[in-house]
């Protein structure tokens, strides 16, 4: 039973496998945080676990007569207007100026299952047993503000899911200007705070700094959930390593603004957030009206980063994910983009095709170029007709050579955008986002289209389910490559310009939704100059994403492990690029860029025609192999052995579901003099049972590879920069 619920303490113990999330009312008014945490089973009584003591010099009410300091409460859902005057999770201006609220409990509801988000993407069950949901009312006597906070408990994931829903039940309008998804005062200060950091082409690096008094916040003020920041932040003991200790997850579903951070306050307790970015927010709720939140994923582990990460990649991977691909293989691909930048015609992209058919490549996928009069970055947007220069045969008849080829054919796209030299910009100046009588930033000579707008957003739907209608096109790239500046929309009045950013979210998704239901079959691949949207959000309908623009082998051995972070590498487009790199310019073998992108969603992108016969026949072999081994990088349990963020290289280790493989995935960046006098201890595999190291007559029992480890010399039989390894262990006796 995931949730236990004492009526009579008014008290609720959300379950998963090993954890428990419990909160009270208090004095059947007041929402208190109570434990987030290991599993509980034990009756709770709220005041034999709270401390309700008052502090000095805070304000205080009275509930019954008796004093209540909320100052030194852990509080389930903080508001301003009450004597806290910790960082709220929210905040509101009511029309008479006031910004008080003062919600109380008015009931609660608890199911079986959990219901979808409005709108919004969000993790789900595929029956009943799989979850259970909580919802607790509260209402705001004065204004009948009505206030919901939502809780599911997995039954078979050690994740706690929470969203806020309100409602507007009075006569007069309320400005929301900071509604959190989450909220949680852990009790303690002693915490370090984990991120995941960048920018564009060297996304997600993991950074931590010890948390002190005050507040250490990130965010996105971009438009989209950013290359600089991700909407994810972990909280942990700082002992805690991949394999030990307390460490709390928080991720948001959700692809635009954010904040994620944590207050540490005066008296030992920590108030962890996240939600929709406050800056700049500000939602008008007319009478009748509502307003759902994004979804908070809470993760606790107390065995270290390593199982926060292995519940993410699983939940997000079978319960966030959707559709065909979230289960099927996927097609090894090639793209063009940088094979041949804009500099393509039919013949060429059937050139390649040709050769990449011929090694066992299953999916060709033309990048950007192909419509308007787009041979550089600087026009066309918008004008998504073909350019018969390039391919006298449109689209369908590319599509179709390519799949005479016995080939899928992929195609790009970038939807939300509009260049200012465009037809349909001639004819709908308006439909970008702006202010009038501002100045229009352009990002790479673009502008935002305004997704807020009914019509732009029908226009894009219709323009996109056009060309799957039309020609065989079985996977879609969907780029998104500039922020958003100057938010503004022309078809919202003036009090409604602070919900732009939002809304332009609620467009997307109803746009991604719409056509990911029209065309189940379809692979969409999603990107955002490479990883700036690289979010929970998008991977509702995106079952995989361009991890970043960085095609070097040796950056993305640290892309790859920081978004390995929360995200599994089911969701990673992961290609084989030329040498030298075209962004860094680092000579690296055939050998090492195969090895780091076989882990992920692998394909190549380069021109595939000026490769040698040598290469093309090494190309065979990793398609060959990766082919073998991708259910378990896809569907195992993965644990990260050695950080690059720590050291010069990295071991990722993916342990099939049921334990009889283990792909071991070595990376060394720079010549290591010392590896030959390191080990590796492996995690996560059967002690008892002997394991043989593929091509080559070894044999470890797994209680050695787990507590003695695996010498380093054994790796490599040379020194030099850029070494890599993939080694298969099988299970071969019990
Ligand atoms: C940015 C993407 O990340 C690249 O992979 C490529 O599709 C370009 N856009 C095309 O303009």
């Amino acid at each position: 039973m995931p949730i236990i619920t004492d009526k009579e303490n008014k008290v609720f113990n959300l379950q998963t496998p090993n954890t428990s999330y419990i909160f009270g009312i208090y004095k059947n008014k007041l929402p208190l945080h109570i434990h987030y945490g290991r599993k509980i089973n034990g009756k709770i009584n709220i005041e034999d676990v709270v401390s309700t003591e008052r502090v000095p010099l805070s304000p205080v009410y009275k509930i019954d007569g008796e004093v209540v300091c909320e100052e030194a409460l852990p509080l389930e859902y903080p508001l301003y207007g009450s004597c806290d005057l910790r960082t709220p999770a929210f905040h509101a201006r009511y029309a008479d100026g006031s910004r008080i609220t003062d919600l109380e409990y008015t009931g609660c509801n608890i199911y079986k299952g959990k219901k979808p988000l409005s709108g919004l993407p969000a993790t789900y069950t595929e029956n009943d047993s799989e979850a259970d949901t909580v919802e607790i009312f509260l209402e705001d006597k004065k204004t009948k503000l009505s206030l919901t906070l939502k809780y599911t408990a997995f039954s078979r994931h050690d994740a706690v899911t929470r969203s806020v829903y309100l409602k507007n039940n009075g006569t007069e309008d309320i400005f929301l200007t900071s509604v959190q998804s989450a909220s949680v005062d852990l009790i303690g200060k002693n915490y370090n705070f984990s991120h995941l950091d960048g920018n564009w082409a060297c996304e997600r690096n993991l950074h931590t700094v010890p948390l002190e008094n005050g507040n250490f916040y990130i965010d996105s003020k971009r438009g989209a959930s950013s290359h600089m920041f991700n909407p994810f932040m972990m909280l942990s003991d700082p002992k805690a390593t991949e394999s030990t200790g307390d460490v709390y997850g928080f991720s948001l579903v959700y692809s635009g603004n954010f904040s994620a951070g944590a207050y540490v306050d005066s008296y030992d307790m920590t108030r962890a957030s996240i939600g929709i970015n406050p800056f700049d927010f500000c939602w008008k709720l007319a009478p009748g009206e509502d307003f759902q939140t994004p979804e908070a994923v809470l993760v606790y582990s107390d065995e270290g980063i390593g199982k926060m990460s292995r519940t993410y990649h699983k939940l997000y991977r079978t319960r966030l994910c959707r559709g065909k691909y979230r289960d099927a293989q996927r097609p090894v691909l090639i793209n063009n983009w940088e094979g041949t930048y804009f500099d393509f015609n039919e013949e060429k992209i059937l050139d390649i095709a040709k050769k990449a058919a011929e090694t066992g490549i299953e999916l060709m996928v033309l990048d950007d170029g192909w419509f308007g009069k787009r041979n550089d970055e600087k026009t066309s947007l918008g004008d998504w007709f073909v350019n018969r220069e390039k391919l006298p045969n449109g689209i369908e008849g590319l599509a179709q050579k390519v799949e005479d080829l016995g080939m899928k054919f992929g195609l790009w796209f970038e939807p939300e955008m509009i260049s200012e030299k465009s037809e349909l910009y001639k004819a709908h100046p308006d439909w970008c986002i702006h202010v009038e009588g501002r100045r229009k930033s352009e990002g790479r000579n673009q502008f935002v289209l305004d997704l807020t707008r009914d019509e732009v957003c029908r226009f894009v739907t219709d323009t996109v389910a056009q060309h799957l209608e039309n020609a065989k096109i079985s996977y879609i790239k969907w780029d998104m490559n500039r922020y958003i500046t100057e938010a503004g929309s022309q078809s919202l009045p003036s009090d409604r310009q602070g919900e732009v950013m939002h809304r332009y979210m609620l467009g997307l998704y109803k746009i991604l939704g719409e056509l990911t239901e029209r065309f189940p079959d379809v692979l969409f691949e999603g990107c955002s100059a490479g990883g700036g949207r690289f979010d929970p959000g998008m991977l509702y309908y995106f079952p995989q994403i361009w991890t970043s623009d960085c095609s070097d082998a040796v950056e993305r051995i640290r892309i790859q492990h920081g978004t390995s972070i929360v995200y599994p590498f089911s969701a990673m487009g992961a290609h084989v690029s030329a040498s030298p790199n075209h962004q860094t310019k680092r000579v690296s073998s055939l050998d090492i860029r195969g090895n780091v992108a076989i882990p992920g969603q692998f394909g190549y992108e380069l021109d595939i025609t000026a490769m040698s016969d040598e290469e093309l026949d090494a190309v065979r072999e990793q398609i060959k192999n990766y082919k073998k081994l991708r259910d378990i990088f896809h569907k195992g349990d993965l644990y990260r052995l050695e950080s690059p963020f720590e050291s010069n290289g990295a071991v990722w280790e993916f342990v099939s579901e049921d334990k009889n493989t283990v792909a071991l995935c070595v990376y060394s960046m720079m010549a290591d003099m010392t590896r030959g006098k390191k080990t590796v201890k492996l995690c996560g595999i059967d002690d008892d049972a002997v394991y043989r190291l593929e091509g080559e007559n070894r044999e470890f029992s797994g209680d050695i590879l787990k507590n003695i480890g695996l010498n380093k010399g054994i790796y490599f039989s040379k020194i030099e920069d850029y070494l890599s390894r993939i080694m298969i262990f099988k299970k071969v006796k019990k």
